[in-house]
This record gives C-alpha cells, sequence and structure tokens, in this order.
C-alpha cells in the first residue's frame, strides 16, 4: 500500500472514530453544552485581572477565573480548565453570563442559572457546574479583597 493511501485510511478511521464519540456524547449532552464544549467562549487569561482565582474540583480538574472590573460591573471574564468537556462549557456559559453585572449580581449566579442554559448536564457533571460557580465567586472575593486592600492604603 502507498504511503498516501496508509495516511487517507488513517484519516478515515480518525474520522470515523470523532464521528462515534460525537455520536454517543450527543446521547448524553444537549446540543448547547455540545456547541459550547467543542466552540467555548472565553477562553485564556487577562494581562491585569482585577480578581483571579483557581478552584480545584472534587474530580481533582481546575477552572482558572480572571475578572476586569470597572465601576463595580466585570466588564471583562476568561477562563482556562484542564477539566472535562463539560467543565469547558461550564466556563463558556458562566463567563457570558457575569458579562456586565455587578459584583454584587454576580455573586448571586448559581449552578442551577447554568444549567438552564445547558438544558441541564447528567448527574455525573453537576459538580462541574458548581466547580465554574466556586471559581467565580473565589475571584469576586479576591478582587473584594484587593479592592479593600487598595483603599487602606
Ligand atoms: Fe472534572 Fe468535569 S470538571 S469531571
Amino acid at each position: 500500500m502507498s504511503e498516501k493511501n496508509e495516511t487517507s485510511d488513517f484519516d478515515e478511521f480518525v474520522k470515523s472514530m470523532e464521528e462515534e464519540i460525537l455520536e454517543e456524547a450527543r446521547g448524553i449532552y444537549t446540543e448547547k453544552t455540545l456547541e459550547e464544549a467543542y466552540n467555548p467562549k472565553n477562553v485564556g487569561a487577562l494581562e491585569t485581572p482585577s480578581g483571579a482565582a483557581r478552584v480545584t474540583g472534587p474530580c481533582g480538574d481546575t477552572l482558572q477565573m480572571h475578572i476586569k472590573v470597572e465601576e463595580n460591573k466585570i466588564v471583562d471574564c476568561k477562563f482556562i480548565t484542564d477539566g472535562c468537556g463539560a467543565s469547558m462549557a461550564c466556563g463558556s456559559v458562566i463567563t457570558e453570563l457575569v458579562k456586565g453585572k455587578t459584583i454584587e449580581e454576580a455573586f448571586r449566579i448559581g449552578n442551577r442559572d447554568i444549567l438552564s442554559i445547558l438544558g441541564g448536564l447528567p448527574e455525573e457533571n453537576i459538580h462541574c457546574s458548581v466547580l465554574a460557580v466556586d471559581t467565580l465567586r473565589a475571584a469576586l472575593e479576591d478582587y473584594k479583597s484587593k479592592s479593600r486592600n487598595n483603599n487602606k492604603k
């Protein structure tokens, strides 16, 4: 067999594996979750975040979040996770949700807000949405303690 044929056989194999995995995922996750997991928004880090946090969930996966605050409003938010696809989807949704909110409003965001946007998650992935909320709250706390310290100066 020529090298070219071997490559295209391999490509075909990878493609069919990917399709199989996606098909299986469709049975477990909503379309919205898959869309957010495969095309997440706001992935990355901010150069000079007003608040930052990195939290490890009970599964051992980590989520990092940066927020930028101007006049008590969150104007930007980015995240990075080494976790599962659901944590990617939750990070994407929560970083979008939080933009334009005041600090007080952002504290009121709960994992139910994420779940209602995603159309739910399997029971074993609920903690991924809790991880996203815990990380946001830790970043908000970090912002609050930094601004308290700045006010003391
Ligand atoms: Fe660890 Fe989803 S964040 S399984």
